[in-house]
């Protein structure tokens, strides 16, 4: 498989075309972005802790029976993925109450969820992601129903699997984003899973180990990462 030109730069990942039309490039950068994009840095190594990390999990998510884009790992920072038609829509889970729900609820952050929520975002920089519902991504077009109904059942699937893996890890699985494709008519998990795009709380302490750090300035970011890793058992070389 050979790798060929750009197809799209994202926030914090590149995109490429390959040989292969059914494949891609994911290329995870350094970059580190907050706040619809309004703050950027590049922190050393992130690109390849988030790639080690995104391997991890896409593979256990795999092992599970949940269908992923993940192919193979190519370098350090880049993997191959199956080329898929993505899905506008945002898919998170909370378990513990925090960031967005907090503030547009006023619940206390930390408060546990039982049962966990399901919400809905449109995927939008200019309009900020803005919450969604069934009914408007049906009337918009940017889901069918059958689709819905699939990618919430999947998005259920991967916080079971996940939170157990974090708690084994001394860890809780605050919540988390997933995005979602079609590859040759089946719903399939696209993206990443990273602490870039869930949180992470040390189960004792309560201590944050996710991208918070750095949307709150508390430093730290990679190492918190790396000792996520570390936690479930990711060797990062
Ligand atoms: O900001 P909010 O609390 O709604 O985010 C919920 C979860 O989804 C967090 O783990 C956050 O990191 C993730 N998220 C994301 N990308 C977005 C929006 C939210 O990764 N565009």
């Amino acid at each position: 498989m050979e790798k060929r030109e750009a197809l799209y730069a994202g926030k914090a990942k590149s995109v490429y075309l390959t040989d292969d039309p059914d494949r891609l490039v994911l290329h995870f950068r350094d970059d580190t972005s907050a706040f619809d994009g309004q703050r950027v840095e590049s922190l050393a190594r992130k690109g390849m802790v988030n790639n080690t990390f995104n391997a991890f999990i896409m593979g256990k998510l795999q092992a599970a029976g949940i269908p992923t884009h993940f192919d193979s790992q190519l370098s350090d920072t880049e993997c191959v993925v199956k080329r898929l038609d993505m899905i506008p829509v945002e898919c998170v889970v909370r378990n513990i109450a925090a960031g967005g729900l907090v503030k547009r609820l006023g619940v206390e952050e930390g408060s546990e969820l039982n049962p966990p929520t399901f919400e809905l975002f449109l995927k939008n920089d200019a309009l900020h992601d803005p919450m969604i519902n069934e009914s408007l991504a049906e009337t918009f077009g940017w889901a069918t129903p059958e689709q819905l109904a699939r990618m919430k059942t999947l998005t259920f699937q991967v916080n079971d699997v996940l939170k157990r893996l974090f708690l084994d890890g001394g860890m809780l699985l605050v919540d988390y984003k997933l995005e979602f494709g079609v590859f040759k008519g089946e719903i399939v998990l696209g993206d990443e899973f990273s602490p870039d795009g869930c949180r992470l709380w040390d189960a004792k302490t309560r201590e944050k180990m996710d991208k918070d750090r750095f949307r709150q300035g508390l430093g730290g970011v990679i190492e918190a990462y790396e000792e996520v890793g570390r936690r479930i058992g990711i060797d990062f070389g």
